[in-house]
């Protein structure tokens, strides 16, 4: 199958390139021609582990190409996924302007009959919009149907979930073009769901902001657990055994970030207030995470007595999550700033992200290594769980040997660290 995939970001690079390795024929179109040629070279413009080889593996027997003109992209695709980003307005609802200007491109490229997947998160009946803009601009006799096809990848574990994923949901109102979206992921072992699009688009929604509602309730639980003397880790496995509970995303914390669960949850909201339902669980979920970095910020003031007014705290991680160099809604982000705008001296260290733009006017010093981040620091704060902190037992002994106070912000320095991340 010939395969064009229009977006080159998180959810387009990777699954184009694991559609090259299951061997069709992938171009993936982006109109960020800088971003084209780092990916013809061979490069991959994001951290994640295991892509760099994938991308050139495929581009070097030719089954991945990367281009910034629509002509050559779309000539004789059999398939199209519009994999490009929604970003959030400011009353929460996802900004489509990209999703209508690629509808609009394929509309003004195509000649042929094509199957056209939306790949990107969307709102439900976005997919049908996709259709009739495409519709209104091409000839009678040319045929395309839209399909919806979520994406659920996890940064991080973005070819992991790709190629072992729980599900893949293909929502389609015409059954033929449907089939052929399932016989793409032919070779992925992965269990098919068929829906009706609508379902689609809401399956992803409602999937997020489940996980995100599991997490703010975990981490309420855990605000109790601290005030009552119970240990959350403990009560997280003790619920996780229950299967209908499950233990992931039990993990208590500084609650989520990412380009996804802040964006879907208020997605989500926008929808259902715009349809007169009420969502006020999720909007709960929302306000309880941010008022989980609050507390957390709150904390460290406490523990210097309401000033921090020139005390070095030393941050570990700054990613979103480890295993990324995404920082978009990074916890780390509103802790620096609130701390930097008390008076403390920050000094950060992540083994991947190397400086946050927002944080230009912050005054933030980057450290080059863990180990030079907290030195003379007054405070170590554990904000992203980077496995590079535990190796050796590397943070719990320097805590011991330099007896500096923790503020663990993903709770993992008292129980099994294995344990807490599967
Ligand atoms: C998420 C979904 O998992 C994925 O299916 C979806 O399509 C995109 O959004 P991602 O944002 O990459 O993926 O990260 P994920 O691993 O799900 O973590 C999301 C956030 O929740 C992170 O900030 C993480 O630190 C936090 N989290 C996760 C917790 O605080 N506790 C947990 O137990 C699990």
């Amino acid at each position: 199958m010939k395969i064009t995939i229009i977006g080159t970001g998180y959810v387009g690079l990777v699954t184009g390139t694991i559609f090259a390795e299951v061997g069709h024929d992938v171009t993936c179109l982006d109109i960020n021609e800088d971003k084209i040629i780092l990916l013809q070279s061979g490069k991959s413009p994001i951290y994640e582990p295991g892509l760099d080889m994938l991308l050139q593996n495929n581009i070097v027997n030719g089954r991945l190409c990367f281009t910034s003109q629509a002509d050559e992209a779309f000539a004789d695709s059999d398939v199209i996924f519009i994999a490009v980003g929604t970003p959030q307005e400011e009353d929460g609802s996802a900004n489509l302007n990209y999703i209508h200007k690629a509808a609009e491109d394929i509309a003004r490229h195509i000649k042929h009959n094509v199957i056209v997947v939306v790949k990107s998160t969307v709102p439900v009946g976005t997919n049908d919009y996709v259709e009739k803009i495409i519709r209104n601009h091409i000839s009678s006799d040319i045929e395309v149907h839209v399909v919806s096809n979520p994406e659920f990848l996890r940064e991080g574990h973005a070819i992991h979930d790709t190629m072992n994923g729980d599900r893949i949901i293909i929502g389609a109102e015409h059954k033929a073009s449907g089939d052929v979206v399932e016989a793409l992921y032919e070779k992925i072992n992965v269990p098919i769901l068929r829906t009706d699009r609508r379902s689609a688009e809401m399956i992803k929604y409602a999937s997020n902001a489940f996980l995100a509602v599991k997490i703010s309730y975990i981490n309420q639980i855990s605000n109790l657990c601290e005030k009552l003397g119970a240990d959350i880790a403990s009560v997280a496995d003790g619920m996780g055994m229950d299967k209908r509970i499950g233990r992931a995303f039990l993990n208590a914390g500084l609650g989520y970030g990412g380009s996804c669960f802040p964006k879907d949850t208020r997605a989500l909201s926008y929808l259902s207030k715009k349809n007169n339902v009420s969502m006020s669980i999720v909007e709960a979920a929302i306000e309880a995470n941010t008022t989980q970095r609050q507390l957390f910020i709150n904390k460290v003031v406490d523990h210097f007595n309401g000033n921090v007014t020139d005390k070095r705290v030393a941050v570990l991680g700054l990613a979103f999550k480890p295993n990324t160099d995404d920082v978009r809604e990074a916890p780390s982000i509103d802790i620096i700033t609130a701390l930097v705008s008390s008076g403390a001296k920050v000094s950060a260290y992540d083994p991947v992200v190397k400086n946050i733009q927002v944080l230009d006017d912050c005054n933030v010093v980057y450290a080059q290594s863990k180990e030079i981040c907290v030195e003379n620091a007054d405070a170590i704060l554990l904000v992203t769980e980077w496995d590079e902190f535990f190796e050796n037992e590397w943070l719990a002994s320097v805590i011991q040997n330099k007896q500096i106070v923790l503020f663990d912000g993903r709770n993992m320095l008292n129980k099994n660290k294995e344990e807490i991340l599967s």
